[in-house]
């Protein structure tokens, strides 16, 4: 089969001044894509911002014969994420692709997080995928075609001591894209979340010896082919890192029904209840609803 090429399709890859993004957007471009490096070109933390980081990654991708346009917007505004989506147009006259990158790391157990971890957190990881997303929405619609690949974590889908923060961001991503890609079905726009493991500053203190095996062009592959016209899927979420990639679902098992039911039910029927013997993965609240109106019936 040929490879994936992306000739003259246009993609914004927010927080592509450094580690995945930047080799995201590296990638794309060699494959004949138009790249939108935006990157606010602060700290792990979210303070300060610079345009060092993004016009560095837009003169490595030229120098290697690609197409890129810097932006040095924060995803973390409505107005921010307008710019972003406007330096696509106005340079290469189309988005076809968004792939939400950007984060920042504000850790700390719950017990003493305050407003100054929680909401730049939200704002950048959450809100900002919205900011981005919904202005490049209207052209993805309009032209019949849309990619979009977020980047979330295991951190919230599984859980991490120090995360609440970031982990509810990370799956409120989630919950954005299950339902833009109901939304955008009927127009063949996709959304898929990848969950990525890498060595980056945002990770190189804490991943240990492995962290060498983790480099994050091995995580690129999969933004890759999500990103492009091929991809077979949506909605879906995959855990890729060090070469391996999975996918990540969520499942309902079949549960119990009782007429009479009962706290003490509950408690007795526990086990039966949680087992995950028979379980389903339904793509939407329809095809849940649907099964648990055929157990009920
Ligand atoms: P990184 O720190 O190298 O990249 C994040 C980039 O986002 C930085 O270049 C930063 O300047 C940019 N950024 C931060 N706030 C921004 C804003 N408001 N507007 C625009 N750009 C902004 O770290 P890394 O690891 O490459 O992170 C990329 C994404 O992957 C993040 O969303 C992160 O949460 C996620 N992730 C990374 C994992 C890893 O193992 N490296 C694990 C799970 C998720």
């Amino acid at each position: 089969m040929a490879d994936l090429g992306f000739d003259g399709k246009v993609a914004i890859i927010t927080g592509a001044g450094g580690g995945l993004g930047r080799s995201h957007a590296r990638e794309l471009a060699r494959r004949g894509a138009l790249i939108v490096v935006n990157d606010l070109g602060g700290s792990v933390d979210g303070s300060g911002s610079g345009t060092t980081a993004a016009q560095a990654v837009v003169d490595e991708i030229k120098a290697e014969g690609g197409e890129a346009v810097a932006n040095y917007d924060s995803v973390a505004t409505p107005e921010g994420g307008r710019a972003i989506v406007q330096t696509a147009l106005d340079t290469f006259g189309r988005v076809d692709i968004v792939i939400n990158n950007a984060g920042i790391l504000r850790d700390t157990s719950f017990k003493n997080l305050g407003p100054e971890q929680l909401e730049p957190v939200l704002d950048v990881h959450l809100k900002g995928a919205f900011y981005v997303t919904q202005p490049a929405w209207e052209h993805l619609r309009n032209q019949g075609y849309g990619r979009i690949v977020s980047t979330a974590s295991g951190a919230g889908i599984f859980g991490n001591f120090g995360q609440t923060n970031y982990g509810a961001a990370k799956m409120g991503l989630v919950g954005l894209t299950r339902v833009l890609a109901i939304e955008g079905a009927k127009y063949d726009i996709k959304a898929n979340i990848i969950a990525p493991v890498a060595k980056t500053r945002m990770t190189e203190d804490i991943l240990g010896p492995i962290a060498d095996k983790l480099q994050p062009e091995l995580v690129t592959p999969v933004v890759t082919y999500l990103a492009h016209e091929e991809c077979a899927v949506t909605g879906e979420a995959y855990s890729v890192g060090g070469g391996r990639v999975a996918r990540i679902f969520i499942g309902v098992t079949p549960g119990i029904v009782e007429a009479g039911l009962s706290a003490e039910t509950v408690r007795d029927r526990l086990d039966d209840i949680r087992s995950e013997e028979g379980y389903a993965v339904p793509a939407s609240l329809n095809e849940e609803m649907v099964l648990a109106l055929k157990s009920l019936s």
